[in-house]
């Protein structure tokens, strides 16, 4: 399975970041978290992390042409306001489960709702890092 992880903005300052709400350990030791799955479920997993919108936009698209399988995304605060990844994510209709590190739905008001929930498969949050592995387990099930 090709799986495409695509990570919004200020995932890069995991570790430096708030550190109580995401933890102590950086955006690398997310990376390494993420492609041990390779081995376990003999996968082929590429990860990206944007600070744009347009970036992000740009690399949904891309998904198309490049054939993958499933995307994996943590749209960042985009989640709660950008209907132009919610957009791009409809146009490119390829399998996509919404992560987040932090419990969304316990945070604050404007953190409660994603406006890509509905266009996902799935989503999982609150796991910090299993998120993700969450993520990767259900798409390999
Ligand atoms: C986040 C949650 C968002 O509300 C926030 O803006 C982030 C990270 C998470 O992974 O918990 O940047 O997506």
């Amino acid at each position: 399975m090709r799986i495409l992880v695509i990570n919004g903005p200020n995932l890069n300052m995991l570790g430096i970041r708030e550190k109580e709400i995401y933890g102590t350990e950086t955006y690398d030791d997310l990376v390494k978290y993420i492609l041990r799955y390779q081995e376990i479920y003999n996968s082929q997993i590429e990860i990206f992390q944007y600070n744009g919108e347009g970036q992000i936009i740009d690399k949904i698209q891309e998904a198309y042409f490049m054939k993958v399988d499933a995307i994996i995304i943590n749209p960042g605060a985009y989640t709660h306001y950008s209907y132009a990844i919610r957009d791009a994510l409809l146009a490119v209709n390829i399998r996509t489960i919404e992560v987040h590190l932090s419990d969304i739905s316990k945070r604050d008001e404007f953190r409660k709702h994603s406006v890509i929930t509905d266009v996902c498969e799935k989503s999982f949050f609150g796991k910090k890092f299993h998120s993700y592995g969450e993520a990767i387990d259900y798409l390999h099930q």
